[in-house]
């Protein structure tokens, strides 16, 4: 079993867990722990009956619908009704059982209800185990803009069973692994080769995953550890991010985030060819990699006005420039302030003219 990790926050530490024995196992040991209710997925409560019985029948529980449209103020208030009906006190404990989106929900919920109660989470998908479930970002859609209101509430535990993910889509275990893709060129090199070799010897669901998980969770925790509430440091993570965020709106949502998360490394690392900051055959690599294991369509092409005019609407974006996370020959991320003008148009589309044939960011038909 994988060692746990211990997470430093200024909330207070906390512990992540690799559950031995599977998905019934981790359910009969969290009936016994005392939680005054726990707010699960719907699909995931439907398709683990059996397993999360002993933990589902044994407190009050909140099924919730896992779309963009229920991670607003509406959805977590279901999660405020839930936990009220329930007469939760500042001392009541939440479990969230589910992927990334019910994580934030439970977790903006955790934080307003009395000012804030303590919750702890099962993750169920690779992208909500690898990624979301530490760092204590909670985000709600509003307005139908993405992630537009939220806060920072740490869990007080993390319990991880892979077993979960034998259950998830190609697309959502594709989706994790953008988002450990991204953190793999964050952290020591060999990583990335790490990732690349396990995905090409075993595809997707290859059995060196769990320990891919711990170890996208080990980048991410030294760099949360040294800055929390992302004054500095903490912003590499949002490497790809910039135009992974344009794609995912271009698709409509079709495309799940850690997904276009792996393309927007691929774009970020194309620029930082461009500005002379990456060698070109560093840039090749990758994008083998990624145009293999990512596949991706869109319903309309994807343009460079469209990414460029999509960037501009960046929480990071301001007076015409954006900040972009690029990466350099050294191994290192750097925050490169970009204009968002004609230039960065005109690599754009060099992009998406000679480097996305099918399928890739360039759209299917
Ligand atoms: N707070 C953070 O730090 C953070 C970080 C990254 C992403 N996010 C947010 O997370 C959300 C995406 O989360 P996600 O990718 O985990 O997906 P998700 O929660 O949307 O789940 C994806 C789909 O998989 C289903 N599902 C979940 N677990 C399953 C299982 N074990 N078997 C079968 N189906 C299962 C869900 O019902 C849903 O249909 C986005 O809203 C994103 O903004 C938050
Ligand atoms: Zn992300």
């Amino acid at each position: 079993m994988l060692e746990p990790l211990l997470i430093q926050s200024g909330q207070g530490a906390y512990r992540v867990e690799f559950a031995a024995g599977g998905v019934a196992a981790l359910a009969a040991r969290l009936a016994g722990m005392g939680f005054s209710g726990v707010v699960a997925d719907r699909r995931v409560a439907g398709m683990y009956p059996d397993a999360l019985a002993p933990l589902l029948g044994a407190v009050p529980v909140l099924l919730a619908d896992a779309t963009e449209e229920e991670k607003t103020l509406a959805g977590s208030a279901k999660v405020l009704e839930f936990m009220q009906a329930n007469q939760f006190s500042r001392q009541s404990r939440l479990l969230a059982v589910g992927g990334g989106i019910i994580g934030d929900m439970a977790s903006f919920a955790a934080h307003v209800y009395h000012r804030g109660i303590r919750w702890e989470f099962v993750p169920t998908t690779l992208l909500a185990m690898s990624d979301s479930c530490i760092g204590a970002k909670c985000c709600l859609n509003f307005n139908r803009h993405k992630n537009q209101v939220g806060a920072f509430h740490a869990p007080s535990a993390v319990w991880i069973a892979p077993e979960f993910l034998d259950t998830l889509s190609d697309n959502d275990i594709r989706s994790g692994y953008g988002e450990i893709v991204k953190l793999s060129l964050t952290g020591p090199a060999v990583f990335f080769e790490e990732v690349r070799g396990a995905l090409e010897r075993g595809g997707l669901r290859n059995p060196e995953l769990p320990g891919l998980i711990r170890k996208g969770l080990r980048v991410k925790q030294a760099i949360i550890e040294q800055d929390e509430y992302e004054a500095g440091p903490r912003r590499i993570l949002n490497y790809g991010h910039t135009f992974g965020h344009v794609l995912e709106t271009l698709s409509g949502y079709g495309i799940p985030h850690g997904l276009a998360v792996a393309w927007g490394v691929d774009l970020a690392n194309w620029i930082a060819v461009k500005k002379g900051l990456l060698p070109e055959a560093e840039y090749a690599g990758i994008h083998a990699f990624v145009a293999r294991h990512f596949p991706v369509s869109y319903s309309r092409p994807v343009t460079a006005r469209g990414l460029v005019a999509g960037a501009a609407r960046d929480k990071k974006a301001a007076g015409g420039s954006v900040s972009l996370v690029l990466p350099a020959a050294s191994g290192e991320l750097r925050i490169v302030p970009t204009a968002l003008d004609g230039a960065l148009e005109e690599i754009l589309d060099a992009y998406l003219t000679t480097q996305c044939g099918q399928p890739a960011a360039r759209g299917s038909r």
